[in-house]
């Protein structure tokens, strides 16, 4: 009898101790969680990407010491470098506004009210960080180059130029550097920052950039290929298969509901006011990295790689392996290196223009390196190899944070002329190209023409009813 009034009290002291614990419940486990900076898709700024420097050193015995030592012991003879960055920082796009304000807003209201009624796993200072919650910039910010943006693309500017000295480390002159960008502003403000980068304050207010224009087939060729709009861009079908089904899965579901749950919410949020959520805590992680946003606080470290997985497999089927066509998409901008580093090969004396700066998008970036077949993954992704794909090879975050860049440089060393690339500023081997670090020219270049010679973007775009 005695046994059983203890056990009463024992199960209500249990019951009280679970409720003024209710802050360390198992679903408020991850609140606490880092936000992955580098983790971020698309949205992971270009500072806080993950590099891979493990090829410099091989880079430096192959490039360095062998072959291109310079009688000045500067590295490389002057020849061309390329290099295609994609923009730097962002604010979101017209659309992506649009989706932001018309979730985010309401629902900061409903997870302060949420927090009153004490459910949620939120700090006191997080939700003060969420009440009223409205964008953090202004509308006529929307499509621009965030700041964090123009820091970036000045970074890019003066490593290049510290790099290659004798390529850079000149007086600007138009007739040695072409520079192109895309019709989106923010690529034209990518060009400015990065040449303030490289030619110094003073000297970028005098360069006079180039009018964009439209259709571009080497900086935006998917745009001008009816083939691609229609079969794989935004193409529910096909496209955007995996993505959706991905969303059916219980990894999936599952970091639905703890997201929402540590809000408080006793219902889980639809995904699209989980992705809202997702998108603001991205741009902001990337404008300002050592402030917490506190839209990023109901994610787990879990919980980010899923969605990551979801930006994935949306960008792997619409832009690189996922589909065949992606890749072959680019062959006017590797045709465009192709001309210019033979042009360079040929000519005896100086080179005209030296470098090539190109300022395009993740779209860009992406199909140029499946067209190389970089970090191809062993397997395609899919909504069912969620676990096996964890350490995958390909990643949007890794591929094309904001300012990924791609670099080619032609050397002549003695004799002979190689290509080395460059992924955001470290060599990277064209494994299914060449071996070693850097390609001979006449590898590379007979790759290019056995691949991209016969470009003909009107055959390969044309719309099948049309044939
Ligand atoms: C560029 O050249 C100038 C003088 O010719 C030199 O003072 C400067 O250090 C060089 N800058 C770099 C980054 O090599
Ligand atoms: C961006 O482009 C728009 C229209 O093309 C123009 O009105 C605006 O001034 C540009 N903004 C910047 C910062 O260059
Ligand atoms: C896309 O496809 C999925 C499944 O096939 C379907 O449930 C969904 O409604 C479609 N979305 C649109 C916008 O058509």
């Amino acid at each position: 009898m005695g046994g059983q009034g203890t056990v009463t009290i024992g199960f209500i002291l249990w019951l009280w101790w679970l409720c003024w614990r209710c802050h360390s419940l198992p679903i408020c486990e991850g609140v606490e969680d880092e936000t992955p900076l580098h983790l971020l898709s698309t949205k992971t700024g270009y500072f806080n990407a993950h590099r891979d420097g493990s090829h410099w050193e091989k880079y430096s015995e192959e490039a360095y010491k062998s072959l291109c030592l310079s009688s000045a012991g500067v590295l490389g003879e002057a020849g061309v470098a390329t290099g295609t960055p994609r923009h730097g920082t962002r604010y979101p796009t017209t659309e992506g506004i649009g989706r932001l304000l018309k979730v985010l807003p309401a629902l900061s209201r409903r997870i302060r009210d949420n927090h009153r009624q004490d459910r949620g796993c939120l700090k006191e200072r997080d939700v003060a960080q969420l009440t009223d919650w409205f964008t953090p910039f202004e509308l006529r910010d929307r499509d621009q180059l965030q700041e964090m943006g123009y820091e970036e693309m000045a970074a890019l500017g003066s490593h290049w130029l510290e790099f290659l000295p004798n390529l850079f480390n000149v007086t600007y002159d138009p007739s040695l550097f072409k520079i192109d960008f895309t019709i989106k502003n923010r690529t034209e403000q990518s060009a400015y920052h990065f040449l303030r980068g490289m030619f110094g304050e003073d000297a970028v207010g005098n360069i006079e950039l180039p009018r964009a224009y439209s259709p571009n087939f080497i900086l935006k060729f998917y745009k001008a290929c009816p083939r691609w709009l229609r079969e794989v861009y935004k193409n529910n079908e096909t496209t955007y298969k995996e993505r959706w089904l991905f969303t059916e899965t219980e990894q999936f579901k599952k970091t639905i509901h703890a997201v929402s749950a540590r809000l408080g919410f006793m219902h889980p949020l639809s995904s699209n006011e989980v992705e809202a959520m997702y998108d603001e805590c991205r741009f902001e992680t990337a404008w300002w990295p050592t402030r917490k946003s506190a839209w990023c606080t109901a994610f787990s470290f879990y919980d980010f790689e899923v969605m990551e997985y979801h930006q994935d497999l949306k960008y792997y089927y619409e832009d690189s392996y996922g589909h065949p066509l992606n890749a072959k998409t680019a062959c006017q901008t590797l045709n465009d290196i192709r001309k210019r580093f033979q042009q360079a090969v040929q000519s005896d004396g100086e080179v005209k223009p030296r470098g090539l700066l190109y300022f395009a998008h993740d779209k860009t970036v992406f199909k140029v390196m499946a067209s190389l077949g970089l970090f191809r993954p062993a397997h395609h992704l899919r909504h069912d190899n969620f676990e096996d794909m964890k350490n995958r090879v390909w990643r949007s975050s890794f591929v094309c944070p904001f300012s990924s860049n791609l670099a080619f440089v032609l050397y002549r060393c003695a004799a002979e002329h190689k290509v080395a690339v460059f992924f955001q500023g470290e060599p990277l081997p064209l494994t299914e190209i060449c071996q070693g670090t850097v390609c001979g020219w006449e590898e590379l270049q007979g790759w290019l023409k056995e691949k991209h010679l016969s470009c003909d973007l009107n055959t390969l775009c044309m719309l099948k009813d049309e044939l």
